[in-house]
């Protein structure tokens, strides 16, 4: 085998530290909703925690999912795991306001992502746990695959441990939300943090931006729109699913075809800009793409807004959306 860290798995796991205890998921948006509902699905004592009711939809979303809903504050007192699943940004200025002052010696304060521990943002208190899970997808893809019985592989980690079973906590929560069926590797904050952080900006951030090159290359130079949509994003569907499956190699000698990987194996490299990745992973370990991250959402996001505005009027947009209702099951 290549790799020597360990894979947990459902057999390695025991749930029974979670027993008589509970956990308080705050926030009930997209990690929120998945992991609280695997969570109780899987037998743990699940509340959860929301903002007003007049601002936040939350708290009426989780009521409706049949649980019990509290105020932060509340939600903080009454659990024993306080999970914290608000967006990172957001997090420092609810922990300081309802989360610090709440919480007692013994407890244990959970995250999905390390940013506000890496970076300081959030400080807990010296005498509970401080511990991490996420699944490595979205939420929606969370819950799906706990209900199909698959599960999401995932990470955990431990950056205090104050109780000695840190560790055992955050491996209870991963299989209760489904990720040790399918294997979950421990880790430290600082590489799930900074490895996330890298994957968005280089994977997630290269991949659209090829998607949206292709497309305007194509549409300017002639072709049918709906046909440089297609070549754009629909095609990516097609291999991804292939290559998780039997790997990079099999696919392009085996499934792909000869003039493909000829494409590939000589072209490809010259779209990727490695320098510039290898800049990105210094960026992001000095921390600058999360003071750059914080600087722009405590400033009201105008980076970001102006961007959504532009992109959301592009050409691109509105033939994806006619697209999709005439090709989506295609
Ligand atoms: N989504 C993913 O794919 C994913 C994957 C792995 C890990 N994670 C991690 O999971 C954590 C949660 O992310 P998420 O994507 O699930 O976030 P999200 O979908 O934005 O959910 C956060 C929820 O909290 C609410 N909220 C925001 N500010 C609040 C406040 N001040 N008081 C009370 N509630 C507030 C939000 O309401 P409004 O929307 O109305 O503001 C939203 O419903 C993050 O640490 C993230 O890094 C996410």
């Amino acid at each position: 085998m290549a790799f020597t860290e360990k894979i947990y798995r459902d057999d390695d796991v025991s749930m029974d530290i979670l027993k008589d205890q509970t956990v308080a998921i705050i926030g009930y948006g997209s990690q929120g909703t998945a992991q609280s509902n695997n969570l109780r699905d899987s037998g743990v004592n699940v509340i959860i925690g929301a903002g007003p009711k007049w601002r936040y939809p939350d708290w009426e979303k989780a009521e409706n999912d049949g649980f019990e809903v509290y105020s932060v504050a509340d939600a903080v007192k009454k659990a024993d795991i306080v999970h914290v699943l608000l967006q990172d940004p957001a997090q420092p200025g609810v922990y300081y306001e309802s989360i610090h002052e709440n919480m007692r010696e013994g407890q244990t304060l959970s995250f999905a992502h390390g940013f506000a521990v890496l970076y300081g943002t959030i400080q807990p208190r010296p005498d509970v746990d401080v511990i991490l899970f996420v699944p490595n997808g979205p939420g929606p893809v969370v819950r799906q695959k706990y209900l199909d019985g698959s599960g999401i592989y995932g990470a955990v980690s431990v950056d205090q441990d104050y109780s000695g079973k840190a560790r055992e906590k955050a491996l209870a929560i991963a299989k209760g939300v489904g990720s040790t069926k399918p294997g979950t590797v421990y880790l430290s904050f600082q590489k799930e943090t900074e490895g996330d952080n890298f994957e968005e900006q280089v994977l997630y951030g290269g991949t659209i931006h090829l998607m949206r090159a292709i497309y305007e290359i194509m549409a300017e130079n002639g072709y049918p729109k709906s046909f440089a949509y297609a070549k754009a994003i629909r095609s990516i569907r097609s291999i991804i699913d292939d290559i998780d499956e039997v790997g990079i190699e099999e696919y392009l000698t085996r499934r792909a075809s000869r003039t493909c990987e000829f494409a590939v194996r000589t072209s490809g490299p010259r779209v990727i800009n490695y320098d510039e990745i290898q800049k990105i992973f210094e960026e992001t370990e000095r921390g600058e793409f999360a003071r750059n991250w914080l600087v722009e959402f405590n400033h009201g996001m105008p980076v970001l807004n102006r961007l959504r505005r532009k992109w959301k009027d592009s050409d691109m947009e509105a033939v994806g959306k006619e697209w999709r209702t005439k090709f989506s099951q295609s």
